[in-house]
């Protein structure tokens, strides 16, 4: 069981206070004849230099200490140390130990591999970026498995044991108890699957009692459509549908262990997405949780149909202080923002300013998504309250709306619409292609500022 909590990087990245190693890499940010590109290197007698570029970003430092993870995985030292120079330490340090990640376990064992990295900095700076890495990396490493080995039911045993691990509160409703709860949305999602849904919430107390902020996960471990069945393109990375619960199990995996004062809870919707005789059809009207009924268009608009009822599980029975949901959950974000930024809505102001800083710092950048009643004219049913899909145009927004339905007047409540920034099959200078863990950093940056 331990090895899903400890994901082992491709190597190991020690803090050090001697600069002692086979190979020492030196950072710089001076340009030279032979220090021209962001990454370029030199050889000398001294190690390796490595140039950060001039650009003005935090994330220069990020790209830097992942290219130096990448050079280190590739050449195997028998042992490396860095020496950080002018860079931003912690962020260098995010940069090495996010592009140290690999998803490797099913493929077989490297012949060669290297030996540990000894990071010359502060040892407070290295324990908090290492919880918060390790956090991020879990995301991702679970994120990785396929359907078939993370499913609702697998999901929720795996919830429990990270409960015990990290010291949270776990409880977890089957879909037995979701159909007597009332949680009808939920429980048509995942009928067509023969591993039924799973409501999972997590609680983390926090080091000073108050409210909890809420995080809400869309975790469809498998979205293969449903009986509005996706194309042979649109179906693989599918298991990344729960990308967005990934992330709360990382957050509050590192608000545990940064023994972070505010109290998180975490809910987590989880269903597999999947056509059968038994499975919801178009035209089926589900009664949510809410008491509000919704018309099916589309079994593929499935992730907000889960959400809505953890939003309002929430609100029924955990009194938050606000409510944050991150869900993979339209293609139509992805066109809008590609990789780079996730969509968010917000119904607060400042607590949209707060997270949008947080993005900025950390790069998990999102951006404002318009909250205009006008998009609920597209969800508006001939047969029940609401229907799930409001078609093409303004998709994004229709789904954040269709989710804003179901927040109580005066709840501040974000939704992170993660789909494009959630995982990228080109990687990138800290990213390896897959998972990226989206939202664990940003949401952990933004949990301190608001303590
Ligand atoms: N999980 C998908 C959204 C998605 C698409 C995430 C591509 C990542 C990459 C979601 O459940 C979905 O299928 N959404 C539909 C909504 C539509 C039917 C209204 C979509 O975006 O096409
Ligand atoms: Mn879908
Ligand atoms: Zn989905």
């Amino acid at each position: 069981m331990e090895e899903i909590f400890d994901i082992a990087n491709a190597f190991e990245i020690r803090r050090s206070d001697e600069l002692d190693g086979d190979v020492i890499f030196h950072v710089t940010d001076e340009k030279t004849a032979l220090l021209k590109k962001p990454g370029d290197m030199v050889v000398s007698e001294n190690g390796i230099t490595i140039y950060a570029g001039d650009e003005k970003t935090q994330d220069r430092w990020r790209k830097t200490g992942g290219r130096i993870a990448s050079w280190v995985k590739s050449h195997c030292p028998a042992s490396a140390a860095l020496d950080c120079g002018p860079a931003d330490q912690r962020e260098l340090l995010v940069g090495l130990f996010l592009g140290a990640y690999e998803f490797s376990k099913y493929k077989e064992a490297p012949k060669e591999v290297p030996g540990p990295l000894s990071v010359v900095m502060e040892q407070a700076v290295f324990d908090e970026v290492k919880i918060i890495c390790d956090a991020q990396n879990m995301a991702r490493e679970w994120a990785h498995e396929p359907a078939s080995v993370i499913n609702p039911v697998t999901l929720a045993e795996r919830a429990e044991s990270f409960a015990q691990v990290y010291g949270l509160n776990c409880t977890v409703l089957d879909d037995e108890q979701l159909r007597k709860m009332g949680a009808g949305a939920i429980v048509a999602v995942g009928q067509g699957s023969k591993t039924p849904s799973r409501m999972i919430i997590l609680e983390y107390p926090g080091t000073k009692p108050g409210k909890p902020v809420v995080l809400v996960g869309k975790a469809i471990t498998f979205d293969s459509g449903g009986l509005s069945i996706k194309t042979t393109t649109g179906m693989p990375d599918m298991k990344y549908d729960k990308s967005g619960a990934m992330a709360v199990f990382g957050i509050l995996r590192a608000a545990s262990q940064l023994k972070l004062e505010t109290p998180v809870t975490g809910v987590i919707c989880a269903a597999e997405n999947m056509p059968s005789d038994k499975a919801y059809r178009p035209d089926d009207i589900l009664h949510s949780l809410s008491g509000k009924t919704i018309e099916i268009k589309s079994t593929d608009a499935e992730g907000r149909l889960v959400l809505a009822d953890g939003l309002t599980y929430a609100q029924q029975n955990l009194d938050p202080r606000c409510m944050i949901d991150y869900a993979t959950l339209t293609g139509a974000c992805v066109v809008a923002f590609g990789h780079t930024r996730a969509g968010c809505m917000c119904t607060d102001d400042e607590m949209f300013n707060g997270l949008f800083a947080a993005g900025e710092k950390t790069q998990e950048r999102i951006w404002r998504l318009p909250t205009d009643e006008d998009y609920m004219e597209r969800l508006k049913s001939n047969e029940a309250d609401i229907k799930n899909s409001g078609g093409r145009e303004g998709g994004v927004c229709t789904a954040g709306m269709f989710l804003k339905s179901f927040v109580n007047e005066g709840m501040p409540w974000a939704h992170m619409d993660i789909a494009g920034t959630a995982y990228n099959n080109d990687g990138s200078a800290y990213f390896c292609p897959g998972s990226t863990g989206f939202g664990v950093r940003l949401t952990v940056d933004w949990l301190k500022s608001i303590q």
